[in-house]
C-alpha cells in the first residue's frame, strides 16, 4: 500500500515472530511424535492384508443380545484397561472358530489403544505365520528385515503387541523349536500381548510347550474369550464393510 508515495511497511514484531516459530516447532515436534507412537501400527507392523488395519469396534456388527454383542464388550472392556492402565502388564487370548472375528476385534483393541492412550504409546499387529516366514527368509538373506534381534526390538518398544493366528504356523499339530523359541521370545520381550488362535486348549497345550500356553494369559487378571459359539462369517460378508444382514 503506498502513502504519499512511500511504501508502508508492516511493523516488525520480533516477539510476535518468535511466538510463531515456536508454535511452528511445536506443531512439528507433535506431528514427529505421533508419527513414532501411533503411526508405530502401520510403520512396523506384519499383516497379511492391509485392510486388517481398518477393523474397528464401530465395524464389528453385532446385533443385541448375540454372542458378537458379548463378544464385543467383553474385548471393549479389555481394550478400555489396556489404555487406561498403560504400564500393567497382562496376556490376552481370544481363541476359537476361524472367521468368528477374532482378528477384527483384535486389531479393534489396538486401534482403541491408539486413539485413547494418553500419552500416545505404540502397537503392534503381528500375524505370525507371516513373521516366521519372514525370519526363515532372514536365515537365507542376512539383508532381510526380520531378524531375531530386530523382532525383538520391534516388539519391547511397543506398548501393546498382537500375535495374530498362533497355530497357524505349526499345521502339522507340533511347534518346531524354532517356532516355540521365536513365541517365546516375544512373550519375554513384552508382557502386554493378545494372543488369536484357532486352536482349542487342549491343541494349545499339545501344540506347544506348557510354559508357553500358561504365558498367553498371565499377568493382570489373565484374560480368555472364547468365540468358539459364533459362526465363520467369512463365507457371509466380503470383509469389515460387507453388507449382509445375517451378520451378528
Ligand atoms: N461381527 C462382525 N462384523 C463385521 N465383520 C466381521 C464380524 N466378524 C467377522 N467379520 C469379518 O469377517 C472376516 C473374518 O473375521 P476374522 O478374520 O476376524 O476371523 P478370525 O476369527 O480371525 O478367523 P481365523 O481364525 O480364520 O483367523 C473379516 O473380514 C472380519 O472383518
Ligand atoms: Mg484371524
Amino acid at each position: 500500500m503506498y502513502l504519499d508515495g512511500v511504501t508502508k511497511i508492516k511493523p516488525f514484531c520480533p516477539g510476535c515472530v518468535q511466538q510463531g516459530n515456536i508454535k511452528q516447532q511445536e506443531q512439528m515436534l507433535s506431528s514427529l511424535k505421533e508419527k513414532e507412537t501411533k503411526g508405530y501400527l502401520k510403520g512396523q507392523s506384519l499383516v497379511d492384508r492391509d485392510d486388517v488395519f481398518t477393523y474397528t469396534f464401530d465395524n464389528f456388527r453385532a446385533k443385541d443380545d448375540t454372542p458378537e454383542a458379548v463378544l464385543k464388550e467383553r474385548a471393549g472392556l479389555i481394550a478400555g484397561q489396556y489404555y487406561e492402565h498403560l504400564d500393567i502388564k497382562g496376556n490376552s487370548l481370544l481363541y476359537g472358530n476361524a472367521g468368528a472375528g477374532k482378528t477384527h476385534l483384535a486389531m479393534a483393541m489396538l486401534n482403541a489403544v491408539n486413539d485413547n492412550a494418553d500419552p500416545m504409546v505404540r502397537c503392534l499387529f503381528i500375524s505370525v505365520n507371516k513373521l516366521i516366514r519372514e525370519m526363515k527368509n532372514w536365515f537365507n538373506d542376512k539383508t532381510s528385515l526380520w531378524s531375531p534381534k530386530h523382532v525383538t526390538d520391534v516388539v519391547s518398544k511397543a506398548n501393546l503387541v498382537v500375535l495374530d493366528d498362533l497355530g497357524a504356523e505349526s499345521a502339522t499339530g507340533t511347534a518346531t523349536s524354532f517356532v516355540q523359541d521365536t513365541i517365546f521370545d516375544i512373550y519375554e520381550s513384552n508382557q502386554r500381548i493378545i494372543t488369536t488362535t484357532n486352536l482349542s486348549m487342549n491343541e494349545l497345550y499339545s501344540t506347544y510347550h506348557s510354559r508357553l500356553v500358561s504365558r498367553m494369559q498371565e499377568g493382570y487378571g489373565g484374560k480368555a474369550i472364547d468365540f468358539t459359539k459364533v459362526r465363520d462369517k467369512r463365507p457371509l460378508i466380503g470383509g469389515a464393510n460387507g453388507s449382509s444382514d445375517r451378520l451378528g
